[in-house]
């Protein structure tokens, strides 16, 4: 008598199989350190980059922007230095995306100024002649609703304090509404009057653009 011919006994041995495959392949990595790498250049998100980035998930950008540059030599010469895990650490959940309707933005971060992007969120075809990207101009017409932001750093560990959280948002005003702000002339043009002392959606999903592959390039630039 073998084990085929006995169905009970061998769908309880099957699964015992496939349970231990599951756990070691699964589960233990899961728990191991090595897969889960933190380096000391990668920083969080300030608040107001990660209101950008919630505003960024909610436009559906990532349907049609990855966040993955692949170690492959069209790639890296396209975008820049591939994609590193560490990279990743604070991003819950994870952007990386399947479709790339646009270009991968995970080194978009200091590609342009703050001006580029102000005109090509609010009208892309005025900046990038055949765009197929939707506008966003509403996003400037918003006020950037910052009421949960300490709750959501608390909640995702960036370890920043409420004071810090609130000097975050303060400091970001500070410098978009500065009148020495390089590219007021861009903001004002897209934000509507009422709301140029203030912080708008815009201004976050910017923020958060911005930080894209930053830390990266501050290393690369360091080296
Ligand atoms: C329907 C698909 C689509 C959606 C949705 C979309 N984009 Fe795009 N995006 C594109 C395409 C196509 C391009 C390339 C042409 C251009 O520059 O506009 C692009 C370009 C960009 C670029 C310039 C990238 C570079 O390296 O030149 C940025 C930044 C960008 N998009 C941000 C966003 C943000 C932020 C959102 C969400 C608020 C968004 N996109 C939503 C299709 C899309």
């Amino acid at each position: 008598m073998d084990v085929y011919s006995k169905p009970v006994v061998f769908a309880v041995l099957s699964a015992i199989v496939i349970l231990v495959g599951t756990v070691v392949t699964v589960f233990i990595p899961m728990l191991m350190p090595s897969t889960q790498p933190v380096s000391d250049y990668i920083k969080p998100y300030t608040a107001v980059e990660l209101e950008g980035r919630d505003i960024y998930i909610r436009g559906g950008c990532n349907n049609c922007h990855t966040q993955t540059v692949r170690p492959l030599r069209t790639e890296v010469l396209r975008y820049g230095e591939y994609s590193k895990p560490e990279e990743f650490a604070y991003d819950r959940p994870f952007l990386w995306g399947s479709r790339r309707t646009g270009p991968d933005l995970n080194r978009v971060g200091g590609k342009y100024p703050d001006s580029w992007h102000y005109k090509h969120m609010a009208d892309p075809q005025s900046v990038s002649g055949k765009s197929n990207m939707p506008p966003y101009a509403w996003m400037a017409q918003n006020r950037l609703d910052t009421r949960y932001s300490v709750r959501k750093t608390r909640i995702l560990g960036y370890g920043y304090t409420e004071e810090e959280v609130v000097a975050q948002i303060a400091d970001y005003r500070a410098k978009v509404t500065s009148p020495s702000y390089k590219s007021k002339r861009a903001r004002n043009g897209v934000t509507p009057k009422e709301l140029r002392d203030e912080l708008t959606e815009m201004d976050a999903v910017i923020a958060y653009l911005q930080k894209l592959g930053r830390d990266v390039k501050k290393l690369e630039a360091g080296n």
